[in-house]
């Protein structure tokens, strides 16, 4: 069942997945203005990216007319290291993007580049309950692309997932990694969690634009900035979209896919299945803390 995942640098991957890290690890410069979105698979991407691409260009594009994220996926507008920008033996040449540039990773804190590490660019990190997470990535892997896995049940993934096993994983060393960074150098990494943002976005749009060295003015308060891009980058504006019902933003992955339910309690359906899995997470949990 684990044939297609394996150990790489203490984190799980494919196979085609290792030549493309390594080719960023040794070739990516980062700069100093540019923003990073690291998180672990379905665990809000597509949202983070659409948050911080919409914060980091609201001088450039008006969030009412003519915005990107209306005609283009997050994920073409910030590229995964990993599957977007170096696959195939290819070394982007990425001087000429405009700044802030924009990248995203699933890649964990401790196997990104140098570069990253010794610039000024800031990381912005999302963590979702482990249980949710899990529920979306069964939801992807097992009914959306039963074809590239062979078919398993929910209590067999679910084990896997306990042991670690998932792609980038294990999830606790995954997420512990970026929330012991952002304690640490918090000006370097902010670590967010999927269930704040899900109750008041406004109060993380402010933190993350602070973060990012953008405050929302007065003004722009006021006149109601932060709630517009709050609904640009909504779970229903985004599933809504044209662009988001069709294509592929990343390889072989439909955009469709990346909108389910986008909502905080979905694993409480799986629960009975799940909870012989709970204890063996826990103490995990306590050990790597
Ligand atoms: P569900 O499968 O639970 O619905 P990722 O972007 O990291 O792949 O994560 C995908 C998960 O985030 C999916 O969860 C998806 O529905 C949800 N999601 C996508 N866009 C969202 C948005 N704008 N707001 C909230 N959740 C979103």
């Amino acid at each position: 069942r684990t044939t297609k995942l394996y150990l790489f640098q203490n984190f799980w991957c494919q196979p085609k997945e290792i030549e493309a890290i390594m080719s960023f690890q040794k070739h990516f410069k980062a700069q100093d203005g540019d923003i990073i979105v690291a998180t672990i698979p379905k665990s809000g991407t597509t949202w983070l990216k659409a948050l911080a691409f919409a914060i980091s260009t609201r001088k450039r594009f008006n969030v009412k007319e003519n915005h990107p994220l209306l005609t283009s996926n997050p994920h073409d507008l910030v590229p995964f290291f990993e599957y977007n920008l170096y696959t195939d033996n290819n070394i982007p040449d990425l001087s000429h993007l405009p700044s802030p540039r924009l990248f995203g990773t699933h890649v964990p804190l401790g196997s990104l580049p140098d570069s990253i590490r010794e610039s000024n660019c800031r990381i912005v990190y999302v963590c979702r309950n482990p249980f949710d997470t899990f529920v979306s990535i069964w939801h992807y892997l097992v009914k959306i692309r039963p074809e590239n896995f062979e078919p398993f049940s929910l209590e067999e993934a679910f084990d896997m997932y306990c042991r670690g096993v998932v792609g980038y994983g294990p999830y606790w060393d995954h997420m512990l990694g970026y929330y012991k960074q952002s304690l640490e150098t918090p000006h370097k990494v902010l670590f967010l969690r999927y269930e704040d943002m899900k109750k008041d976005i406004t109060f993380d749009l402010k933190k993350l634009a602070q973060f990012l060295g953008s405050p929302f003015s007065l003004e722009e308060e006021r006149g109601g900035v932060v709630e517009e891009i709050a609904n640009l980058c909504s779970f229903q504006n985004l599933k809504d979209l044209e662009v988001n019902k069709e294509g592929k933003a990343i390889s072989d992955f439909e955009n469709k896919h990346l909108f389910r339910k986008g909502e905080v309690g979905d694993w409480d359906m799986v629960k009975g299945h799940m909870v012989f899995g709970l204890s063996y997470a826990l103490s995990h949990h306590k050990a790597a803390l």
